[in-house]
C-alpha cells in the first residue's frame, strides 16, 4: 500500500514527538514508531533535564555551555551547545505548561539536582541544574508530549519499521516500512522525513538500552549515502546494574551516592579531586575499570559497588523510586541497608547522522540533503562532542526536535512532491525474500550475541589498534556470514523472528562503522579512550570523524569543530 504524507517522521520518542507537535496543523503529519508510542526509549530517561533556571542555586546559561563542552573534551560544536544551554529554561516552562510534573522545592518553583559534570563558576563545584520528576522524568516527559500529538492529530502508526529510505538525486521521497502486524510492506511518499529513531546500544552486550535500540534510522541514512560523524564515541553509563546493564541513574550520586571497591573505599576521590562521584561518565566509567583490573572489584570480581545506604528511606523513597525498586528486583539487594553491585554500561552514542542546527541531514560537501531531516540520537549536531554530560540528552531532543519541526514547517511552503522511484518497496521485498529462502544455516541470535561480545571485549571503555583490528576482523567475518542466515518463521503475523533479523543487518554495519572510526582515531579523547595513544591530540585530531559506506567499505575522512567561545584545553575535574 502507498500511503502518502507532507512529512513523515520516524521515531515516536521525545525528538519524534517534539517535532510533530510543532510541525502539525501546518502540515498532514505521519508519526511512525517500531513500538507502541508510549514505549519508546525516552521513557526509560531517569534521572533528569538540564536547564540553568538557577531555582537551587546560582546559575547561567554559559556556565550550562561550558560545562557541554568541556564535557565534550573540546569536540562539541560551540555553536550548538549555546542553543541547547539558552534554550533549555524556556523548553522547562514550556514542559511545565503542558503538565509535567516536575518535583517542587519548598517554596514551590521546579527542584533542581546535581549531576555528572554539572558545575558552578566553570568548574568550580557541582551545581544543581537538573530539573526531574522522581527518577522517572523521561517517562512523564513522553506521555505529556504523546498526549499533545494526539491532542493536535497527529497520524501515528505504531509498530512500522523502517526498511528504507528513499533518495533520490539529493532529495527524499519518502520511506519504506514493513508493518509488524500483518507482514505488508508499505511506501510512505513524502517531502519531508524526519529520522528520530534513537541509538543502537544493541551493538553491544551489556547495555541500558531497549531492545529496540538497533540504530534503523541510522543506518538506512548510511546506506543512502548519507556519511555518519563521530561514530567512535560510544559513552558507557558508570552504573548499569551489574550483569545486566540496566540503569541506576547518575541522580543516586547526585543526591550523594559514593561509589565505593572492595576495600570500602570511596575511589573517585583518586580520579576526580574536585567532582568525585559528579565527574563526567567517561572518567567515571574509566575510573572504576581501571579499579576491576587493578583487582579492587568486589570480591575481585567485575563489578563495584554503589552506597546509598546513608541517604535514608524517606530521600530514597521520594526521589529514587524507581532505581531503588530495580536494586530489589534484579540484584535482591535493599538499597536502604545494603550497596547495588555496579559496573559501566553501553548506554548513549554521541555520534551518528550529521545536521546543521535545525536538524537538516548533511552530505560528505556539508550540502543539506533536501527533505532530510534527523534529531535525537540517531543525530549528531555535535552538540555533546566525545562524551554526553547527563540530563543534556533529554533536553538536546526537546530543543532540536522543536528546531527541527520549525524548519519543516517552512520547508514544506516551498518544497515540491518529489517524484517516487518505479516500485520502490521491490528491494526491500527482495531483501526480506532472500532472508527467508534460506532452509539452513545459522540463525541471527548466533550472529547477534558474538558481535556484542565482540563490541564489548574490543570496542568498549579501554581500546587499543590490537582489540580493534581483531573486533575489525571478527565484525567482517559476521557480515558475511549474515548472507547465509536461516529463519525459522515464515509466518506474516508478528514475524520478529525476521524482524530481528533485519535489525541485525543494521547492528552489524553500525558495529562496523564505530571500529572503524575508532581504529582511526590515534588519541584519547572523552568516551573513546586509546590504550596506545592515552592523550588528547588536539594538533592533529581536533577534528569531527566522517565515515561513509562504499562498495569499497567504509571511507573516513574529517571536518573542523566550530569553536566560538572556549578554546580547548586539558580537562580536569
Ligand atoms: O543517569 C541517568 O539518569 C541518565 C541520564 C542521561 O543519560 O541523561
Amino acid at each position: 500500500m502507498t500511503f502518502k504524507h507532507d512529512a513523515v517522521i520516524v521515531g515516536a520518542g521525545l525528538s519524534g514527538l517534539r517535532a510533530a507537535v510543532e510541525i502539525s496543523g501546518e502540515a498532514d503529519v505521519a508519526l511512525i514508531s517500531k513500538v507502541y508510542t508510549t514505549r519508546s526509549h525516552s521513557g526509560a530517561a531517569q534521572g533528569g533535564i538540564a536547564a540553568a533556571l538557577g531555582n537551587e542555586e546560582p546559575d547561567s546559561w554559559e556556565w550550562h555551555m561550558y560545562d557541554t563542552v568541556k564535557g565534550g573534551d573540546f569536540l562539541s560544536d560551540q555553536d550548538a551547545a549555546e542553543v541547547l544551554a539558552k534554550d533549555g529554561p524556556r523548553v522547562i516552562y514550556e514542559l511545565e505548561h503542558m503538565g509535567v510534573p516536575f518535583n517542587r522545592t519548598k517554596e514551590g518553583t521546579i527542584a533542581q539536582r546535581a549531576f555528572g559534570g554539572h558545575t558552578s563558576n566553570l568548574g568550580e563545584a557541582p551545581v544543581k541544574r537538573a530539573c526531574y520528576a522522581a527518577d522517572r522524568t523521561g517517562r512523564v516527559i513522553l506521555d505529556t508530549l504523546y498526549g499533545e500529538a494526539l491532542r493536535k492529530g497527529v497520524k501515528i502508526y505504531e509498530e512500522f519499521q523502517l526498511l528504507d529510505l528513499l533518495v533520490e538525486e539529493n532529495q527524499v521521497a519518502g520511506i519504506i516500512a514493513y508493518e509488524l502486524s500483518s507482514g505488508e510492506v508499505h511506501v510512505f511518499h513524502s517531502r519531508l522525513v524526519l529520522l528520530a529513531t534513537g541509538g543502537f546500544g544493541k551493538v553491544y552486550k551489556t547495555t541500558s538500552n531497549c531492545f529496540a535500540n538497533t540504530g534503523d534510522g541510522v543506518y538506512y541514512a548510511y546506506r543512502a549515502g548519507v556519511p555518519l560523524q563521530d561514530m567512535e564515541f560510544v559513552q558507557f553509563h558508570p552504573t548499569g546494574i551489574y550483569g545486566l546493564g540496566v540503569l541506576i541513574s547518575e541522580a543516586a550520586r547526585g543526591e550523594g551516592g559514593i561509589l565505593r571497591n572492595r576495600h570500602g573505599e570511596r575511589f573517585m576521590e583518586k580520579y576526580a579531586p574536585t567532582l568525585m562521584d559528579l565527574a563526567p561518565r567517561d572518567m567515571v566509567s574509566r575510573a572504576i575499570s581501571e579499579e576491576i583490573r587493578a583487582g579492587k572489584g568486589i570480591d575481585g570480581k567485575d563489578y563495584v559497588h554503589l552506597d546509598l545506604t546513608h541517604l535514608g528511606k524517606e530521600r530514597l523513597d521520594e526521589k529514587l523510586s524507581e532505581i531503588s525498586s530495580f536494586a530489589r528486583i534484579y540484584q535482591g539487594v535493599e538499597p536502604e541497608t545494603e550497596p547495588i553491585p555496579v559496573q559501566p554500561t553501553c548506554h548513549y552514542m554521541m555520534g551518528g547522522i550529521p545536521t546543521n542546527l535545525d536538524g537538516q541531514v548533511v552530505d560528505e560537501n556539508q550540502q543539506v540533503v533536501k527533505g532530510l531531516y534527523a534529531v535525537g540520537e540517531c543525530a549528531c549536531v555535535s552538540v555533546h562532542g566525545a562524551n554526553r554530560l547527563g540530563c543534556n540528552s533529554l533536553m538536546d531532543l526537546l530543543v532540536f526536535g522543536r528546531r527541527a519541526g520549525r524548519k519543516m514547517e517552512q520547508d514544506v511552503q516551498t518544497l515540491p512532491w518529489p517524484t517516487l522511484p518505479l516500485e520502490p518497496e521491490k528491494k526491500v521485498q527482495a531483501r526480506i525474500g532472500r532472508l527467508l529462502k534460506n532452509k539452513q544455516g545459522e540463525k541471527a541470535v548466533i550472529l547477534r550475541m558474538a558481535m556484542q561480545e565482540t563490541m564489548n571485549r574490543f570496542c568498549a571503555v579501554f581500546r587499543s589498534n590490537e582489540g580493534l583490528e581483531k573486533a575489525r576482523s571478527e565484525i567482517n567475518a559476521l557480515i558475511r556470514r549474515y548472507d547465509d542466515i536461516v529463519i525459522d518463521n515464515h509466518g506474516r503475523l508478528f514475524n520478529t523472528d525476521l524482524l530481528e533479523a533485519l535489525e541485525l543487518e543494521s547492528l552489524l554495519h553500525l558495529a562496523e562503522a564505530i571500529i572503524c572510526s575508532a581504529l582511526a582515531r590515534q588519541e584519547s579523547r572523552g568516551a573513546h579512550f586509546r590504550e596506545d595513544y592515552p592523550e588528547r591530540d588536539d594538533a592533529n585530531w581536533l577534528k569531527h570523524s566522517l565515515v561513509k559506506m562504499t562498495t569499497a567499505g567504509p571511507r573516513l575522512f574529517y571536518k573542523p569543530v566550530t569553536i566560538t567561545r572556549f578554546a580547548a584545553k586539558p580537562r580536569s575535574y
